[in-house]
């Protein structure tokens, strides 16, 4: 290790920048404009570590926008520890605000942090997450750059309350939508109960995906234990803050990199934090982007190898009852890592941010409160992991077994004879305008036996993927008590949604795969004990039909648009941008020439 003080540490990549005597021209003209805020040579040229704070927040990002406060925690950590903060912007994610979908953006902040990190003088990063698609964001080009980079969750929102009972993100919207459409609310009333669920500064206070992704930032080791639970406006979420800055200056010294920890046992370590969390259903996309970028193989067989068997043991809703604050008071993700790998299920020598191993970290951890978060043998359900499907019709697809309920196993998947097989009607939306305009269509024919599918929802039609699977059913059956019908897609849907779609289909509508060709009134044999779903064609037609497919006329409103759908992947490979896979470990951080 150099030392942290005296002539500092000569061997920081920003010193290129600021202290380069065979460059003077260059070095006087870096160093003469960051300081012309006040900063003083001796801090940019002595050696001390320069940390970017990528910065999340602003108006336009609601549930991340406590990261403007929250960094000036950050910099108090930095400075302490001997280090200078230089914050920066990133594009704004908002989940809730984006159109066409937040999805799209991710790959563009992605590849806007990794320019600020390649092209700025940075030794070391704190990524502020939160919103469903900024973890991942993040994470990527922290992968790409690969210089050494910490995560600062900004945590969930407050628990929301509504008429005395829990009101919790996305999953109250789900509710009150079918109240709504039962004419048992009105329109301001629907607004008030959603409202209701979003009491503070935060990101969703249910197990979605902003939730979710953060858990599985810590389970990857890329945040300090405890982080990721914590309520935005709670004082420990300001103390992580400090502890975050504090610590990134200490991986700078020590050189640890993201290579160093988003390592392949580290991803499988995800697989099943997710599974006993009963994450949302967009992490595997994330996480199989991230790994690319990371150049781990790591890939939907993975998810498929060890994610069914994992049981649930997180009590939140969706899946569950509860939501962040008591996940929190639970003991958050150490207590969750802490069941599963006392259970065997974990790697627990992959190193962490904390500069010890996982299995170093959860050594004092204490139990986890069992009325939140279980014991590995006493779940709440058993083999709750995502369940990767095929068929005739696609190559992958995801299905989140968590939140199959009773009622919808009992009416779709328990018949004695064949069990856990459903065989049903295809009715065919041709993306979220078209389902509106129809479903609620007599002609259309939507029975009890039906299966909802829309497409030119995924990476390339949309453009970026829309989360619109769950589909419910028209007010006809939502009246006579059936509250779900089986729905299929080629996008995604949120992951606040208790709805047990088959999602992510890939090859997407849009470039030529099987949805595309499908016909409303289509037998569908959904099979999960093969994992299969197929359409039932005599022989000939499939073929017949794909012969006569014809790409659709894409239009693009937006330059950026145009620009992903030439380049990016399929959900089930990440929905990456493809040129962008081949740009690996962009910085050595030492020794660079
Ligand atoms: Fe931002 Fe859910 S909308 S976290
Ligand atoms: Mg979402």
């Amino acid at each position: 290790m150099a030392s942290h003080n005296g002539s500092g540490d000569k061997r920081l990549r920003s010193r290129r920048w600021f202290d380069d005597p065979t460059d003077p021209a260059m070095t006087a003209l870096y160093l003469e404009r960051y300081m012309n805020y006040g900063i003083t040579p001796e801090e940019l040229r002595g050696g001390k570590p320069i940390i970017g704070i990528a910065q999340t927040g602003s108006d336009l990002s609601p549930c991340n926008r406590h990261h403007l406060e929250l960094a000036s925690r950050i910099r108090d950590g930095i400075r302490d520890a001997g280090g200078v903060p230089l914050e920066f912007p990133m594009h704004p994610i908002q989940e809730t605000g984006k159109r066409p979908t937040a999805a799209l953006d991710r790959n563009l902040a992605y590849l806007g942090l990794v320019e600020v990190l390649h092209g700025y003088p940075l030794d070391g990063v704190v990524l502020t997450t939160g919103c469903d698609k900024t973890t991942p964001a993040c994470l990527m080009g922290a992968a790409t750059v690969n210089i050494p980079a910490i995560v600062l969750s900004g945590g969930p929102m407050l628990d929301g309350w509504w008429q005395g009972r829990l009101s919790g993100s996305g999953t109250i919207v789900w509710e009150g939508r079918k109240l709504y459409a039962e004419g048992k609310i009105d329109y301001e009333q629907f607004m008030k109960m959603v409202s209701s669920s979003a009491p503070s500064a935060g990101h969703c206070n249910t197990m979605g995906t902003a939730t979710s992704m953060n858990a599985l930032a810590e389970a990857l080791g890329m945040s300090l234990p405890g982080c990721a639970a914590i309520p935005a406006p709670y004082r420990e979420r300001g103390w992580m803050a400090y502890e975050t800055g504090k610590r990134i200056v200490g991986m700078v010294h020590e050189n640890l990199r993201p290579s160093d920890i988003m390592t392949k046992q580290a991803f499988e370590n995800a697989v099943v934090a997710a599974a006993a969390l009963g994450a949302s259903s967009n992490c595997p996309i994330h996480m199989i982007a991230t790994a690319r970028h990371m150049g781990v193989e790591h890939t939907l067989d993975d998810w498929q190898r060890l994610g069914p068997e994992i049981p649930l043991l997180v009590d939140l809703q969706p899946a569950g009852r509860f939501l962040g604050e008591k996940f929190h008071r639970a003991g958050g993700v150490p207590a969750v890592m802490k069941e599963l790998l006392a259970a065997g299920k974990l790697h627990g020598d992959v190193m962490t941010v904390t500069g010890r191993t996982l299995a170093e970290n959860l050594a004092e951890v204490p139990d986890g409160d069992r009325e939140v978060i279980r014991a590995y043998d006493a779940p709440l359900m058993p083999a709750a992991g995502y369940v990767v499907m095929s068929g005739n019709l696609f190559d992958s697809a995801v299905m989140k077994t968590s939140v199959i309920d009773k009622e919808f196993r009992e009416r779709f998947l328990s018949n004695p004879e064949r069990p856990n097989v459903f065989e049903g009607k295809a009715i065919v939306f041709d993306g979220p305008e078209d389902y509106h305009h129809r479903i609620e269509d007599p002609g259309l024919g939507v029975e009890e036996q039906s299966v909802l599918i829309i497409r030119n929802c995924g990476p390339v039609g949309y453009p970026g993927s829309a989360e619109v699977v769950n589909m419910q059913p028209p007010a006809a059956l939502l009246k006579r008590g059936i509250s779900a019908l089986p729905t299929m897609g080629d996008g995604r849907q949120s992951g606040t949604s208790g709805s047990p779609s088959i999602l992510n289909v890939s090859p997407e509508a849009a470039v030529g795969g099987g949805l595309a060709i499908l016909k409303t009134g289509d037998r569908i044999r959904i099979d999960l004990n093969r994992r299969s779903v197929d359409v039932l064609l005599p022989e000939g037609e499939l073929e017949a039909r794909k012969a006569a497919w014809q790409a659709p006329k894409l239009n693009s409103m937006t330059p950026w648009e145009e620009i992903y759908r030439s380049m990016v992947g399929q959900l089930g490979s990440g929905a990456c941008l493809e040129p962008a896979t081949l740009f690996l470990n962009v910085i050595e951080t030492r020794g660079e020439s």
